[in-house]
């Protein structure tokens, strides 16, 4: 099961025993108010994601998130302002919890190091796999209008934003809405991917499977355990590393 509905799930099966604890406590004269009816479901969910063994981060999740409720039913924003930024999140993040690789994008020095890392000549196909709003796409394409630069995305408004960017750029980068796991690594000879830790074993297997040989494969920030890069270059001092695999 994937960590944020199990973390949802603990919050819920927290909740009868909430309501069983402020009982027992407001019967044992403690004053009762929403703040500690909210603390005691922070402790009781933080309590059952320990013993459920989540990664660490989920027990503070899980103890403020209902303080987080709280906090924010007291600011009184308007439904409809409301149901805009649950939309607004809801279209930037998508699948974030089953993928686990949310939307940040990376840096102007990180294109700069793949442009220097493509093939120097020769019809080359470069995709970025989880594209984002399509910066790193549209400046190689830019750099090298030789290449056949693409990105493949999940999130629609990052989908949409890149398409209105290359249409707008008038480049011929192209933006697929979709999911990198249903696509055939084969037609490419470059993959960069900046996801995160949780994706990375799967991609692993993913471009083992279906890279030619010859092909290369670009994780920005995160390496794969048990496979040593080609080559590793830092496109900023003292920052996460460019990892570098040749097929
Ligand atoms: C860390 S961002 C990187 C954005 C962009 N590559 C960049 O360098 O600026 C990761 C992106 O991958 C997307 N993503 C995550 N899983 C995906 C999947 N299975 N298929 C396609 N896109 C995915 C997310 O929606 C997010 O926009």
């Amino acid at each position: 099961m994937k960590p944020a509905v199990a973390a949802l799930l603990l919050q819920l099966a927290a909740f009868p025993l909430t309501l069983a604890s402020v009982y027992l406590l407001a019967s044992a004269g403690l004053p009762m108010s929403y703040l500690v009816v909210a603390i005691v479901q922070g402790a009781i969910a933080a309590g059952l994601t320990w013993w459920r063994a989540l990664a660490s981060w989920w027990r503070a999740i899980q103890l403020l998130f209902p303080l987080a409720l709280l906090g924010t039913a007291q600011l009184a924003i308007p439904p409809a302002v409301f149901l805009a930024i649950f939309l607004f999140l809801l279209l930037l993040y998508w699948s974030t919890y089953r993928t686990q690789v949310p939307y940040y994008p990376s840096s102007r020095r990180v294109w700069d190091a793949v442009a220097g890392l493509l093939p120097p000549s020769g019809p080359v196909r470069v995709i970025d796999i989880g594209s984002g709003l399509g910066g790193l796409v549209l400046d190689l394409q830019a750099r090298r209008p030789g290449v056949e630069a693409s990105g493949i995305e999940l999130a629609p408004l990052p989908w949409f934003i890149s398409r209105m960017r290359a249409l707008a750029a008038g480049s011929r980068a192209r933006f697929m809405r979709g999911d990198y796991e249903r696509l055939d690594f084969s037609r490419f000879d470059v993959i960069f991917a900046y996801l995160s830790p949780a994706a990375m074993p799967a991609l692993w297997r993913k471009a083992a499977r279906e890279l030619r040989p010859g092909a290369i494969l670009l994780s920005y920030e995160f390496g794969i355990d048990d496979r040593v890069p080609n080559r590793t270059v830092y496109p900023t001092e003292g920052g996460p590393a460019l990892h570098i695999w040749h097929f």
